[in-house]
């Protein structure tokens, strides 16, 4: 199937926006072309995430969508991709004919066959997950960015686990992707004049590329070229060196910031979420981020109301987040998942307004420390890379500082991509508000001597 107009939409994490550029290559390489609206495409794919039901919800609407301009359009191919295309396999084909094609996370190579097999008049479908694939000798197409932060994945598929994750039932097992492939990757972005890159797994920490560790690739990683910022996400709080902290704070390209999700506050709801760690374990790793790396920034993601919690678990997890204070959370409702373990062993059984008067609670005492922690940062002069005109005026543009957290100043004569000093005046518990100095570098700049 060659010189048709694709379009493909991307939803969930950034291993789904990473694996929609490895399937514009795949399809590009077959000669089809990408086209930016919907309503001009011959093929439509929508790449897809299940982690929570209203991610599902969302789609289901955007599927009806695409139902109204095949009626305008007989020729039109409609395929679900990634991880719902995993969950809900041939019930999209049945359900109200709205998709011709689905295919899983692992079988995207096939794309340009299944799409001749709906040519011909069948529905296709290959959700097959794989024990192997990581894609690692595709050159990922990378349409509509800035060309400034560009994301690298380095493994596919978890292990790990947790009783509310469907995750490893829609990507599979996890496996680690060569380190020559990604270091070359890292080489050519560098080449093309991209100055930040994030590596991607779903717990980039048990990279294992034949006793290539996580720490390993990141050295690699950070030789190739010292002005690329390196950036990891996501971190498991079970498998966190010492040797990957120092690493951090002693490569001046690899930032320091942290996403660590928590999940809970409580032991017993860790122990029935699977998590391998107690409140008490994950408290000392971040009294020990801090104390490796000066001025660390974390995050994490915390899940409220999982099956059973009660209101004295709830006040451990606002407890947790009162004394971390961190800089940056995901915060989320428990939403129940077929085939999960919590599925099949607890009950969903936290009415929903009691879910959302807790996370409500959360994000409040999230929002005060983050405030607190962005209001220290006034006066302070930070290394930001400019990534894009910011949304509310042409006039500025917005960037983040090395511990990533976003920064709006005006743009005078500076651009994307630029290295720049700012001086940080304003904050609020989300964004930071400065003024850029002068162009610098990551080499040249001189950071503020950060106490813990
Ligand atoms: N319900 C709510 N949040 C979930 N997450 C994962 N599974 C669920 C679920 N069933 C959250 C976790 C994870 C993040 C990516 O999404 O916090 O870290
Ligand atoms: Fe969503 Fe998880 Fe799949 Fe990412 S891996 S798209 S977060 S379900």
């Amino acid at each position: 199937m060659t010189n048709k107009k694709f379009y493909i939409e991307s939803y969930g994490c950034a291993m789904n926006f990473a694996d929609s550029e490895i399937v514009n290559s795949i399809l590009m390489e077959n000669g089809n072309d990408p086209v930016e609206q919907p309503e001009l495409a011959d093929i439509i794919l929508i790449n897809t995430c299940s982690i929570r039901d209203n991610a599902e919800t969302k789609i289901w609407n955007r599927l009806k969508f695409f139902r109204s301009i095949k009626r305008q359009n007989k020729n039109l191919t409609v395929g679900v991709l990634g991880c719902m295309a995993e969950r809900v396999r041939e019930r999209f084909l049945e359900r109200e004919k709205l998709v011709d094609l689905v295919v899983g996370p692992d079988a995207y190579r096939q794309i340009p066959q299944l799409l001749e097999e709906v040519e011909s008049g069948q529905k296709a479908v290959n959700v097959i997950l794989s024990l192997e694939v990581t894609y690692a000798d595709i050159t990922p197409v990378r349409l509509g960015g800035n060309g400034v932060s560009a994301f690298v994945s380095i493994m596919r598929g978890c292990d790990n686990m947790c009783s509310f994750c469907v995750v490893p039932f829609t990507r599979g097992r996890e496996r680690s992707r060569a380190t020559d492939s990604i270091l070359d990757e890292i080489k050519q972005l560098s080449d093309q004049g991209y100055k930040e890159v994030t590596v991607l797994g779903q717990n980039v920490n048990s990279f294992n590329d034949n006793g290539t560790r996580f720490a390993d690739l990141m050295y690699k990683a950070s030789l190739v070229d010292p002005e690329m910022r390196l950036r990891f996400s996501t971190s498991h709080p079970k498998d966190f060196p010492d040797e990957l902290l120092h690493l951090i704070n002693e490569q001046k390209n690899i930032c320091n910031y942290i996403h660590i999700p928590a999940q809970s506050g409580n032991n017993e709801v860790l122990r029935r979420m699977r998590r391998p760690y107690t409140r008490e374990q994950y408290l000392a790793l971040l009294d020990n981020m801090r104390n490796i790396i000066p001025g660390v920034t974390l995050s994490t993601d915390i899940i409220t109301g999982f099956c059973g919690e009660t209101e004295e678990e709830h006040q451990d997890t606002l407890s947790l987040m009162d004394t971390v204070k961190f800089d940056m959370a995901y915060l989320f409702s428990y939403s129940e998942r077929e085939r999960t373990l919590a599925h099949r062993k607890f009950e969903d059984d936290v009415p929903a307004d009691v879910k959302q008067r807790r996370l409500q609670e959360i994000i409040d005492v999230h929002r005060a420390g983050a405030n607190e922690r962005n209001q220290a940062e006034i006066g302070k002069r930070h290394l930001v890379l400019a990534e894009n005109f910011s949304k509310r005026s042409e006039n500025q543009l917005s960037g983040r500082t090395d511990s990533g957290k976003v920064v709006i100043f005006d743009k005078k004569s500076f651009k994307p991509g630029d290295y720049l000093e700012v001086v940080i005046n304003e904050a609020n518990s989300a964004t930071l508000f400065g003024e850029a100095l002068k162009l610098t570098s990551i080499r040249e700049f001189e950071p503020e001597l950060v106490t813990a």
